[in-house]
């Protein structure tokens, strides 16, 4: 037996069928017409994102790294609740163009831009967060090709790391942004070419739970701020301090303390460094806002038995969620919080089981031995924690399975 990730408290049951949104699971399967099926509930995120926004700063800007999730409903009830959003494509650009969000709080972060993303960005008015000096000499020829002013700010590839974080974008040699020795000279560039400069983009790390370590980097994001700016000379309009703020996958996992950081964040830009006085501050997450929101539902096709071992083998896998199968940037395979949606919070006496996908490859599993009610074909599995990351984040073409369907709830 191997346990699960910790289910989200406020997961609720009416006859033993899981409320998603204060909906059964089984009819929203039936209203979307089949499984496998990814819910999002609206309130779910509206609440977290709420509850941010009271431990954070007045001020602070959130913005959403569409990347975790970019559903077009969600991301069309998103653009009013955040200041921003964090694009990482041309394809992201126009799915956010088409959600409504200004272009002036679309800012567009990520290596290998090509020419004609840097043409549609530079030609709506977005903001590139610049990777590379290549980078800065491409946006601007196009600009003046274009004959407009670029927006343009200088990701900075920071000299620290976010400890603790899942993936880390900062710190060392690294295909993101520009080395912070270099980074003021390439705002100064920037600035001299006629370019509107709109500041720094710092981002050390992503899936950090470690509360002290997200603490520790911000102060070292605003100092390093402070120090590039004062190099350059000028007081940079937006310091965009990154995120990495984690989410509770995994046994043992715990919150991070939004409050705490929100503290020490406080007293950081209560009294910031003279040059960053009249800056505006941001942090940009993606997972933080939407993972707890989702639930992925896939339907037991078949229960056997190989030796001595029970699976029930699903609809779905690792084609939509590929996360929960361990092959997502995670090195030890651990098991994400499951649970049979139509037999929750029933006091069965539970069996080791272990969820297998559809795929033939040993690498699709859902959740590996662990204790669930009796396990029958028809059942419905719910993996929790799936609305970042789930669906465009994992390989769908993959063997020619249908995509999963999506519903946004609660919107
Ligand atoms: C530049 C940038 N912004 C935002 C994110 C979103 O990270 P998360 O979903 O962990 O908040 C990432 C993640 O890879 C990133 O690289």
């Amino acid at each position: 037996m191997k346990p699960s990730g910790p289910i989200p408290l406020w997961f609720e049951a009416e006859d033993g069928m899981l409320l998603i949104g204060d909906c059964g699971a089984r009819s929203l399967i039936d209203e979307a017409g089949d499984t496998p099926l990814f819910v999002y509930d609206m309130g779910t995120v509206r609440s977290t994102i709420g509850r941010l926004r009271v431990a954070m700063p007045d001020g602070l800007h959130l913005h959403y790294a569409m990347k975790a999730n970019p559903f077009p409903p969600l991301l069309a009830a998103m653009t009013g609740l955040v200041d921003g959003f964090d694009i990482a494509s041309g394809g992201e650009l126009a799915m956010a163009l088409e959600a409504g969000m200004a272009p002036d709080r679309i800012s567009f972060a990520g290596p290998g831009k090509r020419d004609d993303e840097l043409h549609a960005a530079i030609g709506t008015g977005v903001t590139i967060n610049l990777e590379s000096e290549g980078e800065a000499r491409r946006a601007l020829g196009m600009a003046e090709r274009l004959g407009v002013t670029p927006r343009l700010a200088v990701r900075v590839n920071p000299d620290f790391d976010l400890k603790g974080s899942g993936m880390k974008m900062g710190g060392g040699a690294k295909p993101f942004g520009v080395d912070a020795d270099r980074a003021a000279a390439l705002a100064r560039q920037v600035i001299d070419a006629g370019a509107d400069w709109r500041g720094w983009h710092i981002f050390a790390g992503s899936q950090a739970l470690d509360t002290l370590a997200i603490i520790e980097a911000q102060a070292q994001t605003v100092a390093l701020a402070a120090r590039l700016s004062e190099e350059v000379g000028r007081t940079p309009p937006l310091v965009n301090i990154g995120g990495g703020l984690g989410v509770p996958y995994f046994p043992g996992d715990l919150p991070v303390d939004a409050r705490a950081i929100g503290l020490a964040l406080e007293e950081a830009l209560t009294l910031p460094p003279e040059i960053l006085e009249e800056s505006a501050f941001a942090m940009e997450l993606g997972r933080y806002f939407v993972a707890e929101a989702g639930v992925y539902l896939t339907r037991v096709v078949d229960v056997k038995e190989s030796h001595g071992e029970r699976f029930a083998i699903v609809d779905g896998g690792l084609h939509h969620q590929l996360a929960a199968s361990g092959n997502f940037g995670t090195v030890v395979r651990r098991n994400y919080p499951v649970a049979i949606a139509n037999k929750f919070g029933v006091e069965n006496a539970a069996e080791p089981v272990t969820i297998a996908g559809c795929l033939c490859t040993p690498l699709d599993r859902l959740a590996d031995k662990v204790l669930l009610p009796p396990v029958q074909e028809g059942d419905i599995v719910a993996v929790f924690m799936a609305g970042a990351y789930g669906a465009t984040a994992s390989p769908s073409a993959f063997l020619g399975h249908a995509p999963a369907r999506e519903m946004l709830v609660g919107g």
